[in-house]
């Protein structure tokens, strides 16, 4: 049948509680068809809540799912054969091959024998996998399962399709593969994507666009270029040093003509349109003052320079520890 409405996804007061704990607290969401949509977030934002019941795998609390038109509470089974999924954790089975593992998802999918035997060759060359075939998935990195699994996923052509976390943990050149696969998919098929991500580097250079969620809120929503606007993502310069001279330091990049914010071992500003001017002027000012520094950087913008800017706190994972462990923990606003 077909669906009129010109959303793939329509999300509206979405809210998912887990006893005292609200991991998703009333997201609002319409996610066009065609688009390559960005959920980025840390650790513990709600992401991965959000997709398990767009999933139809968890009920909400309260609020409205639609699936291209399709609600997901009325007609669960519907809305979801409308979707595809990679989830979080790798499901591949590690003692068959990878041509068996589509197999096996093939007729759970009830696909017809002469149908599937073509759409295992085609999920296989979608996967780049065509010459490991007969290997055992278990033998695979973890860019060769995130691939199996991206083409699985594909094999019953949904035209949707939900990834959480694809690219987690993988090396820059397997990341680069699933965002060309995700990419094909999105131009030659027409498939629209819906992807959470903890990188902010990802969200820009894949989505279409993207929202921030923290604490299960959506607190920006926009194109990379809008958000990149919005938040001022330009390049970074970090001044790292002992916690009595940060002062200094945040002085100094006020005579550098920065906008300083000083967090627990460092001091951070967005360089503007000329990073290397500016990083020199620091320089300059730190060794005339005689301020001892532990590291000078330039850096592109992380999700870290994101969360800071829109929150005015670091990012924290779900134990309540910085990222990377830097020093104690101050409250998000
Ligand atoms: N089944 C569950 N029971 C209780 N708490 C949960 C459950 N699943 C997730 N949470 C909590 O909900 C919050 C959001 O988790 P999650 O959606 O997995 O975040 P993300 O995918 O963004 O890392 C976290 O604080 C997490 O501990
Ligand atoms: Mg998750």
């Amino acid at each position: 049948m077909l669906s009129l409405s010109e959303y793939a996804i329509e999300i509206n007061g979405l809210v998912k509680k887990f006893g005292d704990l609200t991991a998703v607290n009333g997201v609002n969401l319409r996610i066009k068809k065609g688009e390559i949509f960005g959920l980025l977030g840390p650790n513990g934002a709600g992401k991965s809540t959000t997709i398990n019941m767009l999933l139809g795998l968890l009920a909400p609390t309260s609020g409205k799912i639609s699936v291209n038109g399709i609600d997901m509470l009325k007609n669960p089974e519907r809305a979801k054969g409308q979707i595809g999924i990679v989830t979080q954790e790798t499901v591949v089975e590690p003692e068959l091959t990878a041509e068996d593992n589509l197999m096996i998802f093939g007729r759970l999918y009830q696909i017809p024998a002469d149908e599937l035997r073509k759409d295992i060759d085609f999920a296989l060359k979608l996967s780049d996998l065509e010459s490991f075939r007969k290997a055992y998935a278990g033998t695979f990195s973890g860019g060769m399962k995130r691939r199996l699994e991206t083409a699985k996923a594909l094999m019953h052509a949904p035209q949707i399709l939900l990834l959480d976390e694809p690219t987690t943990g993988l090396d820059v050149q397997n990341r680069t593969k699933i965002w060309e696969l995700l990419r094909k998919i999105n131009k030659e098929d027409n498939v629209t994507i819906l992807m959470t991500t903890q990188y902010l580097e990802e969200a820009d250079q894949l989505c279409n666009r993207i929202a921030i969620i923290d604490h299960g809120k959506l607190i920006a929503l926009g194109t990379p270029s809008e958000l990149r606007q919005k938040i001022g993502m330009s390049t970074i310069l970090e001044v790292s040093g002992d916690k009595e001279m940060l002062p200094k330091i945040a002085q100094m990049f006020r005579k550098a003509g920065l906008e300083p914010q000083t967090l627990t071992n460092k001091v951070l500003a967005s360089a503007g349109s000329k990073p290397v001017e500016k990083i020199e002027k620091i320089l300059k000012l730190l060794s005339a003052s005689k301020i001892d520094v532990r590291n000078v950087s330039l850096h592109e913008p992380t999700i870290d320079d994101v969360f800071l800017k829109l929150t005015g706190s670091e990012v924290r994972d779900e134990t309540g520890s910085f990222k990377g462990g830097r020093g104690m923990i101050m409250r998000r606003g």
